[in-house]
């Protein structure tokens, strides 16, 4: 039997991998610090904890000895802890390093020196902000070329000049399936400390001859979501909003563009990289190629919810969000031999589902945005 550790296996997307893997005959440890941010302030280990017999360290990525135990004997460690906020990260800049940059060095650290070498794979979840932009091209030049623009500056959103411009002709450009090869070009520190995560992973990897894979993930949503943190997760937030019958404040003019994929994909895209006989030792974007506006979105939720739409397109903006952005999953589906089998509107429908089946959060939507004004960084 495998033996795995997955950090932030509490978590939401860790979670659905611990019951996966553990129906696939995997024995689970999980690392988790049960962060207040995501589990509230008297979090408790899980009650599927016991009932799936997984080994729960409740400790943190950064303690030294934590990891250490948490290591003891694993084969395979899925590393998905980290601080996941695009935009509280470019207020607790320090927080977010130490957790995702810091974190996955005390990770590497103590494998690197552990007596018995017994980890075998090491995967990552990073994230497609990595990309920034990602890919585009132009429609109105003769030359359709590839391009990866740069992010959006303050002064461009404050003009309300919402699309990437095309660096030939001025004019607007059209998002594109970006591939892994496209440039990377992170636009917060969030995104920043992922790619941090994603180099201290590959470079100790290829040194140590230990297989990797680093899975981009796209917009994940899903069962199991922390109701709780305002700083994440769209779908969720907007779920505590139409259950108190809240209107859904929309950025920008609200056609920007989002790759939604299920928790289960995910899970089961982590899955496929266990289980592929050669490690992946690459990039695998994983989403769904599918590109949904925020506004419709918006609009399928409330639907799920059997409610009228009620959204205010505000025209406000976060410094650090991208315009659009989607996968091209043609190395999912051909290194990982995986492809996404959840749409967005049954996707909708479990998540809904799930939500009403859960304590009614108090909405800290405002809170948080208001942090975002009081640094200058939503305007
Ligand atoms: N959810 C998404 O849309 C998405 C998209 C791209 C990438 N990712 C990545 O996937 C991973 C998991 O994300 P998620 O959505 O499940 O987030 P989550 O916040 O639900 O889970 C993260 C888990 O990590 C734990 N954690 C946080 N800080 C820790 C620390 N210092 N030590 C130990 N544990 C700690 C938290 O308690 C939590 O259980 C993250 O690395 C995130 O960057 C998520």
């Amino acid at each position: 039997m495998q033996h795995v550790l997955i950090t932030g296996g509490a978590g939401f997307i860790g979670s659905h991998l611990t019951k996966e893997l553990c129906s696939k005959g995997y024995s689970v440890r999980i690392l988790d610090n049960l962060s207040p941010q995501i589990h509230g302030d008297s979090a408790q280990i899980p009650e599927w904890v016991d009932d799936l017999s997984v080994e729960f360290h409740r400790g943190c990525i950064t303690n030294r000895a934590d990891v250490k135990n948490a290591l003891e004997d694993i084969d395979i460690v899925i590393h998905l802890a980290a601080e996941t906020g695009t935009g509280q990260s470019m207020y607790e800049i320090q927080k977010y390093n130490d957790v995702n940059s810091q974190g996955t060095a005390v990770l590497l650290d103590i494998i690197a020196n552990k007596e018995t070498k017994s980890v075998k794979r090491i995967l990552l979840a990073s994230s497609r902000s990595v990309y920034g932009e990602g890919a585009y091209t132009c429609s109105n030049c003769a030359d359709k070329t590839r391009q990866c623009p740069d992010s959006r500056t303050a002064q461009v959103l404050a003009e309300e000049k919402w699309d990437p411009l095309c660096s030939i002709c001025g004019s607007s450009l059209t998002p594109l399936p970006t591939k892994e090869t496209d440039s990377i070009k992170p636009a917060s520190i969030y995104a920043a400390t992922k790619f941090a995560q994603e180099h201290l992973i590959s470079v100790f990897c290829e040194s140590q001859g230990i297989g990797f894979g680093i899975l981009r993930l796209q917009n994940v949503y899903g069962e199991g979501q922390s109701l709780n943190n305002p700083y994440t997760g769209i779908l969720s937030i907007f779920s505590t909003r139409i259950r108190r019958d809240l209107n859904l404040p929309i950025f920008e003019d609200g056609n920007e563009t989002r790759d939604f994929i299920h928790v289960s994909d995910v899970a089961n895209s982590f899955l496929a990289a266990i289980t592929t006989h050669n490690s992946p030792n690459c990039i695998v974007n994983v989403g769904t190629g599918q590109l949904t506006t925020v506004k419709e979105v918006a609009t399928k939720l409330t639907t799920a919810f059997g409610k009228t739409p009620n959204i205010t397109v505000t025209g406000e903006y976060r410094i650090g969000d991208i315009r659009h952005n989607r996968a091209d999953i043609t190395l999912l589906k051909d290194k990982l031999n995986y492809t996404p089998k959840v749409d967005l509107e049954k996707g909708l429908k479990s998540f809904v589902d799930w939500v009403q089946s859960q304590d009614l959060p108090e909405d800290l939507l405002d809170k948080a945005n208001n942090e975002l004004k009081a640094k200058n960084l939503m305007g």
